[in-house]
């Protein structure tokens, strides 16, 4: 028998399945794959670190070809947005005249891809579009900024796994969970 995944212990309800995330990846590609039918050059950006797993099985379900840069920003502390959006790491590739697609793991409040967006736009791609994995409408801040390809809207709770965090734990969960109030409180 299997052992019990370490991490279970923390999690209150399980929203996502592992089956059900790859099996809205899929169709994401496909979307996405659809969408630029026209565009060879297209830069896949994966905004560090939660967007990694989404990146990394969500770019071999897209039928084109695509590079990879990484960017890493902070905007959270604990579980609550703090507004303040700083640049750890900024990308690599000259995005001029470039598709870029953002690749985020959770919208919350909309801050840090409104800060990242601004940033990119300066730099003359020739197109910005967003995919993200989840979506939490109710806490959005920057009502202009709007996912073009969602895997999954969810309430608003915390929630942990499959490259989402609560203080650097349970990335490796390989599915979406809402983790225990009374672990951050
Ligand atoms: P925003 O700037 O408020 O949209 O926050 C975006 C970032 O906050 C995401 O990239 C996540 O790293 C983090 N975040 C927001 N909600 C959650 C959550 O429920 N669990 C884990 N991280 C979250
Ligand atoms: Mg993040």
């Amino acid at each position: 028998m299997q052992k019990e995944h370490v991490y279970k212990k923390d999690i209150l309800e399980v929203i996502i399945t592992e089956k059900q995330i790859q099996k809205r990846i899929k169709e994401l590609g496909r979307e996405i794959t659809e969408a630029y039918d026209e565009s060879d050059d297209i830069v896949m950006l994966c905004i560090l670190r939660g967007a990694v797993l989404f990146m990394s099985d969500l770019s071999r379900q897209i039928n084109l070809p695509v590079v990879f840069d990484f960017m890493d920003v902070s905007s959270y502390e604990g579980t609550s947005s703090s507004g303040m959006v700083r640049i750890i790491k900024d990308l690599e590739e000259n995005i001029e005249g470039r598709d870029v697609l953002i690749i985020e793991d959770i919208m919350d409040t909309g801050l840090t891809l409104k800060h990242v967006i601004d940033l990119l736009k300066t730099r003359e791609p020739a197109s910005i579009k967003i995919a993200t994995l989840l979506d939490k409408p109710e806490r959005r801040v920057e009502k202009e900024v709007s996912a073009d390809f969602n895997g999954f809207e969810v309430p608003d709770k915390f929630v942990v796994g499959y490259g989402l965090d609560y203080q650097e734990k349970y990335r490796n969960l390989p599915y979406i969970g809402v983790l225990k109030k009374e672990l951050y409180i």
